[in-house]
């Protein structure tokens, strides 16, 4: 596919999806998974140290079967959409104080945006 027809493949999707599209840059956010990765699964059901990212999107918070998550997460009667996963990866400890995941948090706006657009990608 030349340039110009996968630019106007992506003006399109844009126009049509507009609800889908986020500011980030998904192939960024791929790279920052690395961070990620030690204990997140996302193209695979299986648990690690933490809970598989498959299908995260509109899920709710602690709930996924086979995974032993704090009560702060159980009881945080959050739901995974774009708002609430940039503000929990933006600092986890402030946004579910009492939560289990040992990371510190995207500090760059950027990364954050970045890793939301691929985990909307990635976690279908
Ligand atoms: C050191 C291991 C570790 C790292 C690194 C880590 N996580 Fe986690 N994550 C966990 C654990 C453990 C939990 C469960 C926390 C709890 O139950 O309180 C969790 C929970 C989550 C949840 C909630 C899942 C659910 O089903 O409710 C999301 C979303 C998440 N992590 C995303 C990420 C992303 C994205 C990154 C990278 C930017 C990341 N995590 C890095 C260990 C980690």
């Amino acid at each position: 596919m030349n340039m110009t027809k996968s630019m106007g493949v992506a003006i399109l999707l844009a126009v049509a999806l507009p609800q889908t599209v986020w500011a980030g840059d998904a192939a960024l956010g791929a790279k920052k998974f690395a961070l990620c990765k030690a204990c997140h699964e996302i193209s695979t059901p299986k648990n690690r140290l933490g809970p598989s990212l498959q299908g995260v999107m509109g899920r709710k918070a602690g709930t996924l079967e086979g995974f032993k998550f704090s009560d702060a997460m159980k009881n945080s009667g959050v739901t995974w959409d774009v708002a609430t996963l940039a503000a929990y990866l933006a600092n986890p400890k402030t946004f579910m104080p009492g939560n289990k995941m040992a990371f510190a948090g995207l500090k760059k706006p950027e990364d954050v945006e970045n890793m939301l657009a691929y985990l909307e990608e990635a976690s279908k």
